[in-house]
């Protein structure tokens, strides 16, 4: 938070629950911390990964460390935007509640390794939505900003196809297909998002199928999803994965373990967050862009500081600043200035842009 702040960032997107734990406790579901916060063990290495180190992961934030996170975060002039994930990436979920999955499906566990996984919240019974909205009753108080976010993202619709109940309600409510069962599902939790006042954001597979009403959609899988979104006059958040997903490798060859893929300072710096794709008109929808650090291959947080630093310094450029006004050729120099604050501040960063033999000819080029 203190470094977002020093670069004037001023929304926190917090992923709080997901596969491998549940991470926010929850009054009335105590067995989601209780069981739902520990995996036994973690993969060892890239995914696949080479074994699996058979220790017990866990961890939680209490309500009372949420608040005080919130409030840090409001006295800097930054907004707390919770994620709640469903359909999908709902596993310890699953694990802590049973009856929340497809009957037939499970057992569950808190999964040990990464990726996606079918075992999702069922959407054919009633009680799964009241149980949603009862964790968002306790969510809605501890994060007193407008958005919601409810995640959305990689949903495997297999349980779906093979569950009675789901397809007893595709039947019911006329619906397609699992898509539009998915649809449903989030158009019915937007609905009470909305009628407590809050707005939903989720993820662009949340365009699949139908999008809810009012729904700000983050655009992740690349750029068409937001570009999708604000023509349909939706508010939308550009955080497209080949520009600026921090946990993707800033050296060719990964120095350290990663997710993968290759996003050097540079690249970032060339994000341009308005789609050209868009008017005027629909480009008033773009509210602005994020990027997205997911903690897989992260345990540490110098390690979360080598991989911000210096992307997010180039991103927060390219975010408040006017397009004819941004400068690779000139920001670049200003890299070594921002290095002694980095300096100054004790934190990790990578200087794989002052190594890179490609981009230091093309500077020389321009001279
Ligand atoms: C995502 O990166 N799965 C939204
Ligand atoms: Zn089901």
């Amino acid at each position: 938070i203190d470094y977002i702040a020093l670069h004037k960032i001023n929304y926190f997107h917090w992923h709080l629950t997901d596969d491998q734990g549940w991470r926010i406790e929850i009054k009335k579901y105590p067995l989601l911390t209780e069981v739902g916060s520990t995996r036994n063990g973690t993969i060892i290495g890239h995914f696949p990964g080479t074994g699996n180190d058979h220790i017990k992961h866990s961890g939680f934030y209490t309500q009372d460390e949420i608040r005080e996170v919130v409030k840090y975060a409001a006295d800097r002039f930054i907004t707390v935007v919770p994620e709640i994930e469903m359909p999908g990436h709902a596993e310890a979920a699953l694990t802590s509640y049973p009856w929340l999955g497809c009957p037939g499906t499970g057992p569950y566990k808190v999964e040990e390794t990464w990726g996606v996984f079918n075992n999702v919240f069922c959407a054919g019974k009633d009680s799964t939505f009241q149980f949603l909205q009862n964790v968002l009753d306790e969510v809605l108080q501890l994060f007193p900003g407008p958005y919601i976010h409810v995640g959305g993202d990689e949903c495997p619709k297999n349980n779906w196809k093979l569950c009675p109940l789901c397809q007893a309600r595709i039947k019911a409510e006329g619906l397609k297909d699992e898509h539009g069962l998915q649809s449903y599902f989030i158009q019915r939790m937007e609905k009470y998002i909305n009628s407590k006042g809050r707005k939903m954001i989720g993820w662009d597979e949340i365009l699949e199928g139908g999008l809810a009403p009012n729904a700000t959609v983050m655009s992740w899988r690349g750029e068409q999803g937001g570009i999708d979104a604000a023509k349909q006059n939706h508010d939308v958040i550009m955080t497209p994965g080949g520009w600026v997903y921090f946990d993707h490798a800033q050296v060719q060859k990964d120095d350290s373990l990663t997710i993968g893929g290759y996003l050097p300072v540079e690249k970032v710096y060339g994000y341009e967050p308005i789609p050209k794709e868009l008017n005027t008109e629909q480009a008033k929808h773009v509210l602005g862009g994020q990027a997205n650090l997911w903690t897989e291959y992260i345990s540490d947080p110098s390690k979360i500081e080598y991989m911000i630093f210096p992307r997010m310094s180039a991103l927060s450029e390219v975010l408040w600043s006017p397009k004819n006004q941004r400068s690779w050729i000139l920001f670049k120099p200003r890299l070594k200035q921002q290095f002694k604050r980095y300096d100054l501040w004790k934190s990790s960063y990578s200087k794989a842009t002052l190594t890179n033999t490609l981009t230091r000819k093309k500077i020389k080029g321009k001279k």
